[in-house]
């Protein structure tokens, strides 16, 4: 069943995104956990799944990476475990992302999905992004400080907690509540009964990170071979004059404005996950015959939890980028494509256009474990 968001998004974006933390009482009313402690245990165990505790002693906190060997042994008090991107390992996780679609896909990191006893939790911290923390099952206490100078912890070396803070908010969340705090802003979760909760978090690409990307596509393509020039040579010849420092910073900015190179870049790396992607294994390498034959008895095609299918404005819609790949679809299936990048599922009457134009491509997605077909 696909959860559905009572927010007033417009409202959102206008008056919180980015700027303000705020608590959204049942902003998923009824809400139905996507998996048991359990089950985020045994997730926490396989081997790409990337997981930690965190123990509590008195207001020290300290991690343990990996899932404990022995949770009895972790006692009924004072620690939780964390594991993300279990949107890429879990259907039902994914579909609870798929709730907060009204922000753009290129944003979204991952989902983590923590289980926590009384008395756990991270201690106080500090995220460079956006988070949507949502209350599961269980019940815990949430407090946010103001963005500013926040000094670290002492003895929290690795975890790099912060100092007790004053908080503007300090609330108590009950299953279905959503708390969402901005980049920069202090906050702590103390778990008050057994819970299970989700972060969904919102990272957006840093200059070191951007300009990074843009090297390695030009290094790849070889583009970017323009050098600098000028009339003008200054009369100390120690000395790199200020004409020459912004002729060299405009040379580099004509690769934003010309283009492609640098489109091209953006959609390779935002395209790109943080975590593992969790591949469908194919058994058999299946052939463009074999396709065909699955799409004339209607199955639907699938896509894989956490994978990103992005077209870029100003591009031909026909361009996808996926994984950090750029596929061109043939021309004339931009509406297609649109539908590939919109949609996790897609009617075989959808992917039809596919079938018929560029069935090698599709085969190799599937053969990847990019999306998968289903009766
Ligand atoms: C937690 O669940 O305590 C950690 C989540 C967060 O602070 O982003
Ligand atoms: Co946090």
């Amino acid at each position: 069943m696909p959860y559905r968001l009572n927010l007033d998004t417009d409202d959102f974006l206008q008056r919180y995104w980015q700027r303000t933390p705020v608590v959204i009482r049942q902003a998923l009313p009824g809400f139905a956990d996507p998996l048991s402690p359990d089950e985020l245990a045994g997730l926490a165990l396989e081997e790409n799944v990337a997981s930690r505790v965190i123990l509590r002693k008195d207001d020290q906190w300290q991690a343990q990476p990996g899932p404990p060997e022995d949770y009895a042994a972790l006692g009924e008090q004072d620690w939780q475990l964390l594991v993300q991107a279990v949107n890429h390992h879990h259907g039902p996780a994914q579909a609870l992302c798929d709730a907060f679609r009204f922000l753009p896909d290129w944003r979204f990191d991952d989902l983590m999905a923590s289980f926590a006893v009384p008395g756990g939790g991270v201690g106080p911290h500090i995220d460079n992004y956006d988070v949507f923390i949502l209350q599961g099952e269980g019940r815990r206490r949430w407090q946010v400080g103001q963005r500013g100078e926040h000094r670290p912890r002492p003895g929290s070396e690795g975890l790099a907690l912060v100092a007790d803070f004053d908080p503007i908010i300090d609330v108590e969340l009950a299953p279905g509540d959503l708390l969402y705090i901005p980049p920069g802003y202090p906050h702590c979760g103390q778990t008050l009964t057994p819970s299970l909760s989700y972060s969904l978090g919102y990272r957006a690409p840093s200059q070191q990170e951007l300009l990074s990307a843009l090297a390695d596509h030009l290094l790849d393509t070889g583009d970017g071979q323009r050098r600098f020039t000028s009339q003008q040579e200054p009369a100390e010849p120690a000395r790199v004059s200020l004409a020459h420092q912004q002729g060299m910073a405009q040379l580099l900015t004509t690769l934003f404005d010309q283009g492609e190179a640098w489109q091209q870049a953006l959609g390779l790396t935002l395209s790109q996950n943080r975590f593992e992607l969790d591949l469908w294994p194919s058994d058999e390498p299946l052939t463009p015959t074999e396709l065909s034959q699955c799409h004339q008895q209607g199955h639907s095609l699938v896509r894989l939890g956490g994978l990103k299918v992005l077209q870029l404005e100003g591009l031909a819609p026909e361009q996808l980028f996926l994984d950090g790949q750029r596929w061109v679809l043939p021309q004339g299936l931009g509406a297609t494509a649109t539908l590939l990048a919109r949609q996790r599922r897609l009617s075989a009457e959808q992917w039809a256009p596919l079938v018929a134009a560029c069935p090698e491509a599709l085969c190799h997605w599937l053969n990847q474990g990019y999306w998968q077909l289903e009766t």
